[in-house]
C-alpha cells in the first residue's frame, strides 16, 4: 500500500511546488490586486478550494496526457507488424474510470458545499454593517451604525468582521475587492450580503471595483478600500459624523471663534444632525467653523496612497483651464449654493445642499480621488471634472457646466454656465470640506 502511496505523494508535493513557484509570480508586490496573498478569512476559504480544485485537475490532467502519450507511442504503427487486437469492453476499467472521477467530484464537492454554506451563513452579531449601493457609475457606502454616509471610499476596521449590504439603485452591479473578497453583484429589489474580516496586517490601501457590466463606464465604476486601526477608524467615524467645515478665512490663521463652536458643540450634543447642520450652516460665508472633533485622523493621505491606488487615466485631449486662478472657498460656496451641484449633492452643514442623487460630499477634501476612483482629486482634475464631466467619463450624468462648453451627452454648446474663475472657487470650496 506504502508503494502505490508513495509516488502519488511525490506527485502532490511536486505540483504543489509548481503551483507555489506559479503563485510567486503574483505575489502583491507584482500585482496589488492579486487574489493569491489572502487577507481575510473569506478569501482564505475560495484560495483553499482553488488550491484543492488545481491540484485534482492537475493530477488528472497528467495522468490522462501520460496513458494517451504512452498507448500512442506503444501502440504505434510500425512496418511488418500485424494490427494490435482490438478490444470492445472491460467491466474492470469502466468501473473504475466511473469510480474515481466520482470519488473525486465528491473531495471537491465537500470542502465547496462547506465553504458555500460558511460564507453565506449571516455575519456575527457585532458585525460593522456596511451599506454598498451601486450606482452608474459610482459606489455610495453607508454606515447605519454611526449614520454616515460617504462615496468611493471605503474605511475598514482591521480585526472586525464587516457585513456588506448590496443593493443597486439601477441595474446590477458587482463588488469586489480582490485582496479582500468577493465578488457580489449588487441587485435591484433584491438584498445580497457578503461578509469578511481583513486581518490585522497593519493599514493598507486596495483597489476595488465594479465586475458587471453596466453600462458605458462600468470600467470606470471604481472605488478605494482603506484597512486601518480600530482607534482610527473609530477617529474616522467621529470625523465623518460631523458636518462639513471648512477654514474659509485664509490670513488670520482661522481661530475658532467661541460663538460658533458653542453652537456646533451644542446642536451635536442634542445628537440631532439636522440642527448642527442648521447652526453651521447659518453661519455668515468665511468664518471658520471647526469643530472640536474635526481634528483626529480624518483618513488616508495622498503621501500614504500606495502607487497601485493611484488613478492613472490621462486627461482627455483637447480638455483646457485657465492656468494660474486662485480659488475663493467663501466665494465658492455662495457660487456651489445657487448653483445645479445642490441638486444632486449632499453636503452637511450646507442647508443648501441636499441633493440625494449624487455622491454625498460633506468631506469631498479628504477623499483621494474623484469620479468613482478614476482621477486624483487635485485642483486640476476637480476643475476639469466640473467644467465637463462628461468628457471625462462618457454618459457620465453629472452635467457639463463649463460655459462654452461641448455637452456630449445633449450634444449641445453650454450659452450660460459656470467660469473658469467660478470653478476655481467652487474647487476651493469642495477642498476645503476636509
Ligand atoms: Cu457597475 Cu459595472
Amino acid at each position: 500500500m506504502t508503494a502505490t502511496l508513495r509516488p502519488r505523494r511525490r506527485l502532490h508535493a511536486a505540483l504543489t511546488a509548481a503551483l507555489a513557484l506559479a503563485l510567486a509570480g503574483c505575489s502583491a508586490d507584482k500585482y496589488p490586486n492579486t487574489i493569491f496573498e489572502p487577507t481575510t478569512e473569506f478569501n482564505r476559504e475560495v484560495l483553499s478550494i482553488f488550491h484543492s480544485l488545481f491540484f485534482w485537475s492537475a493530477l488528472v490532467f497528467v495522468l490522462v496526457e501520460a496513458a494517451l502519450i504512452y498507448v500512442m507511442w506503444r501502440y504505434r504503427r510500425r512496418e511488418g507488424t500485424a494490427e494490435p487486437r482490438h478490444v470492445h469492453g472491460n467491466t474492470t476499467l469502466e468501473i473504475a474510470w466511473t469510480l474515481i472521477p466520482a470519488v473525486i467530484l465528491i473531495v471537491i464537492a465537500v470542502p465547496t458545499v462547506r465553504t458555500i454554506f460558511r460564507t453565506q451563513a449571516k455575519a456575527v452579531p457585532n458585525a460593522l454593517q456596511v451599506q454598498v449601493i451601486g450606482h452608474q457609475w459610482w459606489w455610495e457606502f453607508k454606515y447605519p451604525q454611526y449614520g454616515i454616509t460617504t462615496a468611493n471610499e471605503l474605511y475598514l476596521p482591521i480585526g472586525r468582521t464587516v457585513n456588506f449590504e448590496l443593493h443597486s439603485a439601477d441595474v446590477i452591479h458587482s463588488f469586489w475587492i480582490p485582496r479582500l473578497g468577493g465578488k457580489r453583484d449588487l441587485v435591484s429589489n433584491h438584498t445580497n450580503y457578503l461578509w469578511f474580516t481583513p486581518d490585522s496586517v497593519g493599514e493598507n490601501a486596495f483597489n476595488g471595483s465594479c465586475n458587471e457590466y453596466c453600462g458605458a463606464s462600468h470600467a470606470n465604476m471604481k472605488f478605494r478600500a482603506f484597512t486601518v486601526t480600530p482607534a482610527e477608524f473609530e477617529q474616522w467615524t467621529i470625523h465623518q459624523k460631523t458636518p462639513a467645515a471648512f477654514g474659509a478665512a485664509p490670513a488670520a490663521g482661522a481661530p475658532v471663534t467661541a460663538a460658533t463652536t458653542q453652537t456646533a458643540s451644542q446642536a451635536k450634543t442634542q445628537g440631532n444632525p439636522q440642527a448642527t447642520a442648521a447652526t453651521t450652516g447659518t453661519t455668515p460665508a468665511g468664518a471658520p467653523v471647526v469643530p472640536a472633533s474635526n481634528t483626529g485622523y480624518t483618513g488616508f493621505t495622498a503621501a500614504r496612497l500606495p502607487a497601485y491606488t493611484v488613478p492613472t487615466m490621462p486627461i482627455p485631449e483637447g480638455m483646457k483651464f485657465t492656468p494660474g486662478l486662485t480659488g475663493d472657498a467663501a466665494r465658492g460656496q455662495q457660487i456651489y449654493s445657487r448653483s445645479a451641484c445642490i441638486g444632486c449633492h449632499m453636503i452637511a452643514g450646507n442647508p443648501m445642499s441636499q441633493g440625494i442623487i449624487g455622491p454625498n460630499l460633506t468631506h469631498f477634501g479628504s477623499r483621494l480621488t474623484l469620479a468613482a476612483g478614476l482621477y486624483p482629486n487635485d485642483e486640476q482634475h476637480l476643475a476639469l471634472w466640473i467644467k465637463n464631466a462628461r468628457v471625462m467619463k462618457p454618459d457620465v450624468i453629472m452635467p457639463t457646466l463649463g460655459k462654452g462648453e461641448y455637452d456630449p451627452v445633449l450634444g449641445t454648446t453650454l450659452k450660460s454656465g459656470l467660469s473658469d474663475q467660478e470653478i476655481a472657487d467652487i474647487v476651493a470650496y469642495l477642498h476645503a470640506l476636509k
